[in-house]
């Protein structure tokens, strides 16, 4: 793992752009996984300012609230088009995101499995953490080798995304997400974590064991797996020093 700290929220998005730019210049078609939530906001938003070309870019996304028609403006398809996807040049028949109004949901989880599959795997995926630790609505407990599928959230997690609903009461209990085996299968894990409601569950993930109470903590097992954090979510780490001084120490030729 490579764990990145950098002093604000905007420094680290930077990096985190860069290494995704790097990517797409690299290679223009590109799969990448992508996340909804606050955390990814100000990384797509430097995307966009980038000004990349994602004509043969294709996405995943992570996750969607099972119930909520495509159009309902908290589903995870209205936030991606209005806060990435119609302010750069991806092809729509590019775009994946599970669809939360499927009638058969296994079915559903099975094809977008094979999608991905059919689209050569993700070269890499966005990942945000939640305050309990879950990836995608991998909540805590979920099948380390889990694939996508349907997931009930905790009451932390919709108690966490009620700013968004305005009101618990309103957010979904069910969603679709990839699994935590969906997710390892990336190429390359980039996770971002901001601000210090975030510090516990991002040092639990890094530095405590490996485990399903803690879905993010699988990332250990990854061989190319980042994490880019500001000062306050790193500020529970106990090695915090030395990956700072590991990424003050690398060498040119591994610099993004
Ligand atoms: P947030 O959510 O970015 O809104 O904090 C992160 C997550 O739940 O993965």
């Amino acid at each position: 793992m490579e764990i990145i700290i950098q002093p604000t929220q905007a420094g680290a998005t930077i990096v985190a752009a860069r290494i995704i730019g790097s990517l797409m210049r690299k290679n223009p078609r590109a799969v990448l996984g992508l996340a909804t939530g606050s955390t990814p906001l100000s990384l797509y938003r430097e995307l966009i300012a980038m000004k990349l070309n994602w004509s043969q870019v294709t996405t995943f996304n992570l996750d969607e609230y099972v119930g909520l028609p495509r159009e309902h403006e908290q589903s995870y398809h209205t936030f991606m088009w209005d806060n990435l996807f119609k302010h750069v040049n991806v092809a729509k028949k590019n775009v994946h995101i599970p669809d939360g109004s499927a009638r058969d949901i296994p079915k559903f989880c099975a094809k977008y499995e094979q999608q991905i599959r059919d689209a050569g795997g993700i070269d890499l995926q966005v990942l945000g953490i939640g305050t309990d630790g879950h990836i995608g609505f991998n909540e805590p407990t979920s099948s380390l080798v889990s694939r996508t599928r349907i997931k009930t959230l905790t009451r932390q997690t919709i108690a966490d995304n009620s700013r968004f609903f305005g009101g618990a009461h309103k957010v979904p209990h069910h969603v679709i997400t990839m699994g935590i085996g969906t997710i390892m299968e990336a190429r390359q894990l980039l996770l971002l974590a901001f601000g210090e409601k975030k510090a516990r569950a991002v040092a639990e993930a890094v530095e405590g064991p490996i485990g399903a109470i803690n879905p993010a903590s699988m990332l250990q097992m990854h061989p190319a797996a980042r994490f880019c954090l500001d000062d306050p979510a790193a500020s529970q780490l106990r090695h915090s020093d030395y990956y700072r001084w590991v990424y003050e120490n690398k060498p040119d030729w591994q610099k993004v």
